[in-house]
């Protein structure tokens, strides 16, 4: 799935990735774009095990006849144990996850100062924020874990959506442990572990069920059919409501070490959030898409309006400046929320419509810490007769369980790449997908007001899986 831009031999499987994406009319240039996340056909499946040695004896023997003995996809093993790596932000985190839904460590270095200095992501610190820790940061998840390389089944790694420079880090460090020790690799997508961790929390939580992810990138609303198949209800048409929580903070004044979001929450409560009438963003639109740069706005306005003067900590402020600024805090909160809370009501409805046996709505992504997101989404889903699955808040914000447990549940179905070289060129072109999507958008719910840039956006993760479980059936005939 992570592959260097060398011509394969004909006998090897990537061979075969090639001539399958060159058959492929939508997916037509790079081998890459389908080597992500494939489920091998069974004796692809064999040819690729065989060459390489599982470690774990125990996944070795059932793992293989459950793959000889029928076509289906299945959960082979029940003793898997992997270790996942998230670098696409500003957080560096891995942890180890068994295929029991048992997190055996979980570790991260978070950039607050960083982001504090900078009031944002800065690409470039981030990256070097990450290489100086990465090493440290999977040495303390398997220490943690008491365990070694030797005993991990396989890697997974975060490949996209995120920043380039940063998911390099997170993808070579995964090469070199999954290289140096024979390991198969999952390349993962952010905001489907987002969504999948969700099942590990909950063990009830089967396909079909509804997911709202909030981050500081993304606001998402997906309908989750089966695994690596998914429908985009709604997404954002500017702003995510992270960046619109992040934005408040910083120009409130309010201390960014803990990131925007859990600041505004903690201010809102002491204020008063019908004080400052901001307008709920897109009513006009009968959508699920959303809208977050105009409300960002009208609180910067209002806080032009009011004088509050950012350079001047909330710490130092007068009682009478805290009041001011915690009641713009609450109002943008209120409004904020109203808008989530809108848009995912629409989305029942039209998820139920799609597939009426929905019983749940997954709420993740870091934004999904906020308990007054928590609380007023509660209550629309049970309006709506469904149950609200929320990760607790360390499961929320990027993490490297998430992508663990969504390694394991793709590595259950064969969709995993054989080791990388043991000794891989440092200058090794690197399947990294910044613009990624992660499924198709409902029909019906194609916005005017998007104007989606497609440049240079990957093919979505539910595109390349479906094609390549078709053409595995074609082959199969
Ligand atoms: O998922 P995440 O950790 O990283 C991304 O993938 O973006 O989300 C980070 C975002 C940030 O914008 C942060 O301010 C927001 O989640 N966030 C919160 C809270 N905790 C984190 N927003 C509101 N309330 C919170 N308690
Ligand atoms: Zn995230």
């Amino acid at each position: 799935m992570i592959l260097q831009g060398l011509s394969p031999h004909p006998s090897s499987i990537f061979y075969y990735l090639k001539m399958v994406s060159l058959l492929l009319p939508n997916l037509s240039s790079p081998i890459s774009r389908l080597t992500l996340l494939w489920r091998p056909s069974l004796q692809l499946t064999f040819k690729a095990t065989s060459k390489f040695q599982l470690h774990n004896k125990s996944v070795k023997p059932e793992w293989f006849k459950s793959f000889s003995a029928c076509n289906l996809p299945m959960v082979a093993n029940d003793n898997l144990v992997v270790l996942g790596i998230e670098t696409s932000c500003d957080d560096t985190a891995a942890a180890v996850v068994n295929s029991h839904g048992e997190i055996l460590s979980q570790v991260i270095s978070s950039q607050a100062e960083l982001l504090a200095r900078y009031g944002g992501v800065a690409p470039k610190m981030a990256e070097e924020a990450h290489a100086l820790v990465i090493d440290q940061v999977v040495q303390e998840a398997l220490d943690k874990a008491n365990l070694t390389e030797r005993d991990l089944t396989a890697v997974a790694v975060t490949i996209g959506p995120g920043l380039s420079l940063c998911l390099r880090i997170g993808v070579r460090k995964a090469r070199k442990v999954a290289g140096s020790h024979n390991l198969p690799l999952v390349g993962v997508h952010h905001m489907e572990a987002h969504t999948l961790v969700a099942r590990l929390v909950e063990r009830e939580l089967q396909f079909p069920f509804m997911a709202l992810l909030v981050s500081g990138g993304h606001n998402l609303l997906i309908l989750a059919r089966d695994l690596g198949d998914y429908i985009q209800l709604g997404t954002t048409i500017d702003d995510a409501i992270g960046e619109a929580y992040d934005k408040t903070a910083k120009w409130l004044g309010l201390d960014l070490r803990r990131s925007g979001g859990p600041a505004v929450e903690e201010l809102a409560r002491e204020g008063d959030a019908k004080s400052v009438n901001f307008k709920v963003p897109m009513k006009q639109h009968k959508d699920c898409n959303f809208s977050y740069a105009g409300l960002k706005t009208q609180v910067r306005l209002a806080i032009e309006a009011k004088r509050i003067n950012a350079e001047i900590s909330l710490a130092s402020a007068s009682d009478e400046e805290r009041q001011a600024r915690a009641d713009i805090a609450a109002s943008f909160q209120r409004v904020a929320v109203l808008h989530l809370e809108e848009k995912c009501e629409r989305a029942i409805e039209w998820a139920l419509n799609i597939e009426p046996s929905i019983n749940h709505l997954v709420v993740s992504g870091g934004v999904a810490s906020n308990k007054y997101v928590r609380a007023r989404l509660d209550e629309v889903v049970n309006r709506k007769g469904l149950k609200l699955v929320c990760p607790p808040p360390s499961l929320c914000t990027d993490n490297g369980v998430m992508v663990a447990w969504t390694g394991i549940e793709h590595f259950r179905l064969g969709r995993f790449d054989p080791p990388p070289p043991a000794n891989e060129l440092e200058d090794a072109v690197l399947d990294l997908r910044p613009r990624w999507p992660l499924g198709e958008e409902y029909a019906e719910g194609k916005s005017e007001a998007r104007s989606m840039r497609t440049a240079r956006m990957h093919p979505s993760l539910t595109s390349l899986i479906k094609a390549s479980i078709k053409l595995e059936s074609q082959s199969a005939i």
